[in-house]
């Protein structure tokens, strides 16, 4: 298959751990005679000193024009620091998950065994974890009106939802939860003891659960799940909810997998999807070659499957699934013993290649040496 791929790096770590994801998808080319030709555009910070504009109209039109994307990192602390901007990196996201009509995102909550010691949690909570969050991404309050008075003493951030918005990502996790290996369990998390958007949510998720009768649905407020996530995460298996909320208990999901930088998601909606590790652009990292690739490799793996290649998915995730259990791991999660974000990189592509020996030299890799260990 022949296949066209915009990559957006972005900012930070965002072009180092993006690098790691493109040699996966070389190995997988030439493993299963497939082409992926990469179109590279800008986003973020990066794009705003070059262009002026956070998310400039080429890349908008290279993403509509091409099979899937690949997204790195955004933000960069000179913003984070100045609430007085007026152009800021993260605006070229948000700006691009409307122009994209992306208006679910998907977050799979995958835990290791080799990892569990890493997770300030008990192992015994962390054995059977499987749920995924389905965040609703192109509503709420991150795209209501905002304002603030004349003053600057007076600011306000509207969270506003329809019954269409509501429905469509709704459907979408109903969907998922049917599927063959689901428990058949979704949990819509709101705070409709308070909000009128999340009764809202709660009516046509009660509506639209009508047409899936096999899925069996509970109500959570987001304050009891950000407990519950923690204290008994098993028992979630799909969870639905809106931007905001999604977008909080998706970093707090992370904890359980051992770092932020192992999680991957898909942006899914009505034209190009994204895909992008859930982690963010760890300015002080950059450049370091010490970041965690595996939140963008694992995003690749979802790219696959979106391609309709599942055996090479599946491939992608055995070799991620190798190198942790060798402990060929980066530095966020052994801060001692921990290899460089392109040793992992060219250790998982060389998996992918069937490079690996039944034995493996760790000394040759310390001295990255992969391809000849
Ligand atoms: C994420 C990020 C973004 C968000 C930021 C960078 C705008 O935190 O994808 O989770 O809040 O959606
Ligand atoms: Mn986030």
């Amino acid at each position: 298959m022949k296949k066209n791929i915009t990559v957006i790096e972005g900012d930070g770590i965002g072009p180092e751990v993006t690098a790691q994801s493109i040699k996966v998808l070389e190995a997988i080319a030439k493993r299963y005679g497939h082409e992926f030709v990469y179109d590279h555009q800008l986003m973020g910070a990066i794009a705003i000193d070059k262009t002026g504009n956070p998310l400039p109209d080429e890349t908008i039109e290279s993403c509509l024009n091409s099979d899937a994307v690949l997204f790195g990192a955004i933000g960069h602390p000179k913003y984070d620091n100045d609430p007085t901007a007026k152009v800021r990196p993260e605006q070229g996201l948000l700006k691009l998950r409307k122009s994209l009509q992306l208006f679910a995102n998907i977050r799979p909550v995958t835990t290791y065994a080799s990892l569990h010691h890493l997770s300030p949690l008990k192992s015994k909570l962390l054995e059977d974890i499987d749920f995924i969050i389905f965040r609703e991404l192109t509503g709420g309050i991150y795209f209501g009106k905002k304002e603030l008075n004349a003053e600057g003493t007076i600011a306000s951030d509207e969270c506003i939802y329809s019954v269409e918005e509501i429905e469509r990502v709704a459907h979408l996790a109903f969907h998922f939860a049917q599927k063959p290996g689901r428990r058949k369990k979704l949990t819509l998390v709101d705070k409709a003891n308070v909000l009128e958007t999340s009764r809202l949510w709660r009516k046509v998720v009660q509506q639209v659960a009508s047409q899936y009768p096999d899925v069996e649905v509970n109500y959570m407020f987001v304050d009891n799940a950000a407990m519950q996530i923690i204290l008994y995460p098993k028992q979630f298996d799909v969870i639905l909810t809106e931007n905001m909320f999604g977008d909080i208990i998706s970093d707090e999901a992370s904890v359980l997998a051992g770092s932020l930088g192992l999680l991957p998601s898909a942006s899914v909606g009505k034209g190009t999807v994204l895909f992008e590790p859930i982690h963010g652009s760890y300015p002080q990292a950059a450049g370091k070659d010490i970041a965690n690739p595996i939140g963008s490799i694992l995003s690749t793996a979802m790219l696959l499957e979106y391609l309709g290649m599942a055996d090479e998915a599946l491939l992608v995730r055995e070799a991620v699934t190798w190198t942790l259990e060798h402990k060929f791991v980066s530095k966020d999660i052994d801060p001692i013993n921990f290899y460089f974000t392109s040793t992992i990189g060219d250790l998982i592509a060389d998996f992918v290649s069937n490079n690996i020996p039944g034995v493996v030299h760790a000394q040759n890799i310390e001295l990255r040496k992969s391809t000849i260990i």
